[in-house]
């Protein structure tokens, strides 16, 4: 393998997604580099992508399986201009961003389960992690924003207890994809939408989201913490929260691992 495959694929002038691509063999994480690159001043946009994770992160302290020459894991740095409690929303555009790319290698089987699960025919192909960075005040420095995609995962490739709920692009479509141009899409498509978020705001990407969405119409269970509700999703609104029909009202759910009936979570 070359130096750093990704090169190529470089683009845009400094703050662009991909402007600037740093390549690894292997990391323990792609975001505990950028969280070293963005304390040296990297600029936004600033890309890290690694063959291969030892310590790859989920969300919820979950570990994010990571092996060598399958997949695409990668992690951007990016300084929005945004409340600290916005920064959530970024995961969403970010699963918006893939959906997209993956629309285009496999149509009508894409489906995105709030809050950043991008699934094909029902089962997880993709996830993000927007991990905040503050000042000393609180205030937000930068976003490190994680996305691991499983592109060429076999199914023997896949740890028995995800064998249910996992899948990939190779799975789903019956052949491999070039990780290079799936990740030069994803940062093309990705700067897109970024873009229009940070300057209309969220509620100019949710009907996008939305087209999407696998929840909408679904009666699901919501945990968070020790707290169990159960409802039907009626959507998202305008800041990304989901709308939760309890019957006698309707619950903004900003946070929470959702499990929907009759499929897996
Ligand atoms: C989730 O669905 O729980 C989030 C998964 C995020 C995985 C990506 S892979 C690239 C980046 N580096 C990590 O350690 N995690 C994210």
């Amino acid at each position: 393998m070359p130096d750093n495959p990704y090169r190529s694929i470089e683009r845009g002038e400094p703050g662009r997604i991909g402007w600037r691509i740093h390549y690894f063999d292997e990391v323990d994480s792609t975001q505990e580099i950028a969280r070293e690159l963005a304390a040296q001043g990297s600029q936004q946009g600033t890309a890290i992508i690694a063959d291969r994770q030892t310590a790859g992160r989920g969300r919820l302290g979950r570990s994010w399986h990571s092996p060598a020459g399958a997949n695409l894991y990668t992690t951007i740095i990016l300084r929005p201009a945004m409340p600290l409690a916005s920064v959530p929303q970024l995961s969403l555009v970010a699963g918006l961003a893939v959906a997209d790319v993956l629309e285009r290698v496999a149509p009508g089987i894409v489906g995105l389960k709030w809050p950043n699960d991008v699934w094909l025919r029902g089962r997880k192909v993709s996830g993000m992690i927007a991990e905040a960075i503050t000042d000393k005040r609180g205030n937000l420095e930068c976003v490190l924003l994680g996305i691991g995609i499983n592109v060429n995962l076999t199914a023997s490739d896949i740890p028995d207890e995800l064998r249910e709920r996992a899948t990939s692009i190779r799975i789903a479509t019956g052949r491999a994809w070039d990780r290079i141009e799936l990740a030069d899409s994803l940062f093309s498509l990705l700067d897109s939408r970024y873009m229009e978020a940070l300057t209309a705001g969220f509620a100019a990407v949710r009907p996008a989201w939305e087209r999407y969405s696998a929840l909408t119409g679904k009666r699901v269970a919501i945990v968070d913490g020790g707290r169990r509700q159960g409802g039907i999703v009626r959507g998202i609104d305008d800041d990304g929260a989901l709308m939760l029909d309890l019957g006698d009202k309707v619950e903004r759910i900003v946070a929470g691992e959702v499990t929907v009936e009759g499929a897996y979570a």
